[in-house]
């Protein structure tokens, strides 16, 4: 029964997870992994020996009170910081979960066995509860847990602001991290030969330590913008610990769900990179963002701006619209008053559709998800490779608090710090309407040529605010 329950749930996981692929089926996805998720705490909860349900009681109490009250809390735009943290401490439970199996299993087993001086002292992997792949896989949990956990850790400071997002470039970091993984590794394998209970006990401690310093250390030198890709990677490597110490407890179902986590992980890394055309070498080297040098730093020159009734009469007479959504509609809500205007365009006869490019807003997804809050219909947003080749014969482009992904200068200028990263080409509609508060750059910190542009307008002013004054407009217009 209880092999029969984890195999619902692994199924349920891996429904969900193909749900979550597409928009449409993201919710019911989301159902499917949750249930998956109480199928498996039960069964795993049945066929626990020996378990003290108060203190499990309090644990799941106390865990649903923190989660939920964060959940609600936590801003949209803040949605990334929080995925970080609960990879963080996803990496962090896996390796106490393992320090205490080890604790449990080693430690106080050893100190019996030695008591009664029934048989000679073993090391971890001759230790008939470990034996090799446990011995090995409690070495990797430790490490990857506390890497993930740290590198987490840095990167939620970085997203909220509390560290720099800037990259923080130490002098001789390859040769620090090339020197910590040396120890590490080091470490691990004295791991293998030590018979000594404490002594494991503290080599385990001192490959937590370093492996932190390590995490603390490969995250600091990737700049702000490239923390998604980070996020996403330290997501995959939260999965990855989660595996291990499914190895070490001999718990299948966490193999199975680390692992599915570990490669979703690794392939939404992939995606990422792709969108942002980066190797992920080049990612994790770091450097990116520190644009002290390359590009186009000069002021802006013939910035010509609308007024909303300006703005509203060139949209009036456009017959083909294509609204570009990025992080400042987030900032300003504006999805209401998008979809209002989009409907009311539409019912003066234009063709509106929403160009979402992959790594709009601060999230994967993050302008799906607003526009589909605003009941946007899913069939109006079209994904970068699709749209691309439509905006030169596109009458009005409509940017709304987007800056670099709609930045020429990713493929015209290869000095620039965001060369080679696809953007959606709205520069070659026949007017770009720039709807944002000023001229301050966007994520990447750098200028954008698309506003000196002659056929650019800026419509200035806080994103919901300039809009509902053009549906205002138009409406008045009737
Ligand atoms: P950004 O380039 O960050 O530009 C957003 C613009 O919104 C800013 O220039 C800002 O200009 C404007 N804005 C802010 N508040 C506004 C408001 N209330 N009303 C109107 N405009 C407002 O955004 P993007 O084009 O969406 O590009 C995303 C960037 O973030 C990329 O560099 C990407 O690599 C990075 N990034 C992406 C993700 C993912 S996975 N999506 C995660 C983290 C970082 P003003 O200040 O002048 O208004």
């Amino acid at each position: 029964m209880l092999d029969l329950g984890y195999i619902v749930a692994t199924v349920l996981f891996v429904f969900g997870l193909k749900d979550l692929s597409r928009v449409r089926t993201a919710r019911r996805g989301n159902q499917l992994a949750a249930l998956g998720m109480l199928v498996a705490v039960v069964v795993a909860l049945a066929g626990a020996e020996k378990v003290s349900w108060t203190l499990l009681g309090a644990g799941l109490v106390l865990g649903a009170a923190v989660g939920a009250w964060l959940a609600r809390r936590v801003e949209m735009t803040a949605m990334p910081e929080m995925v970080a943290l609960f990879n963080g401490l996803g990496g962090f439970a896996s390796l106490f979960v393992v320090l205490a199996q080890f604790w449990n299993d080693y430690l106080l087993s050893a100190v019996e066995v030695q008591g009664e001086a029934a048989t000679q002292p073993v090391t971890l992997a001759e230790n008939p509860n470990f034996f090799p792949v446990g011995a090995v896989t409690v070495f990797l949990t430790v490490l990857v847990g506390a890497v993930t956990f740290t590198g987490s850790l840095v990167a939620v400071g970085k997203l909220s602001g509390r560290i720099p997002g800037k990259p923080i470039l130490l002098p001789v970091r390859h040769l620090l991290n090339a020197a910590l993984g040396v120890a590490v590794l080091l470490l691990g394998w004295l791991l293998a030969f030590e018979t000594s209970g404490w002594l494991t006990a503290t080599l385990l401690i001192f490959v937590a330590l370093l492996s932190a310093a390590l995490g603390i250390l490969l995250v600091i030198p990737i700049g702000g913008a490239d923390m998604p890709v980070v996020i996403s990677l330290l997501n995959s490597y939260s999965g990855i610990a989660a595996s291990m110490a499914g190895f070490v407890l001999g718990q299948q179902l966490l193999i199975v769900c680390g692992a599915l986590v570990g490669a979703s992980g690794l392939i939404l890394t992939r995606l990422m990179c792709k969108a942002m055309n980066r190797s992920l070498a080049n990612v994790l080297i770091g450097g990116f963002g520190d644009t002290g040098g390359g590009g186009d730093q000069s002021e802006y020159e013939n910035v010509r701006s609308a007024s909303a009734e300006e703005a509203a009469m060139i949209l009036e007479s456009a017959g083909s619209v294509i609204i570009v959504p990025g992080y400042g509609m987030a900032v300003a809500q504006a999805q209401h008053v998008v979809k209002e205007l989009a409907d009311l365009l539409e019912r003066h006869g234009a063709q509106v559709r929403f160009a979402i490019h992959p790594v709009a807003g601060r999230m994967p997804g993050h302008m799906n998800v607003l526009l589909a809050e605003a009941d946007v219909d899913y069939d109006k947003l079209w994904e970068l490779e699709r749209i691309n080749n439509d905006f030169a014969s596109t009458d009005v482009a409509l940017v709304i608090g987007a800056n670099d992904v709609v930045n020429p200068a990713a493929i015209e200028d290869p000095e620039s710090p965001i060369a080679g990263m696809p953007i959606l080409n709205v520069h070659e509609a026949g007017t770009v309407l720039v709807v944002k508060r000023s001229l301050s750059p966007g994520y990447a910190g750098i200028k954008n040529p698309l506003f000196e542009r002659d056929n650019c307008l800026m419509g200035f002013g806080d994103g919901k605010q300039f809009l509902t004054e053009v549906v205002n407009e138009l409406k008045e217009a009737g």
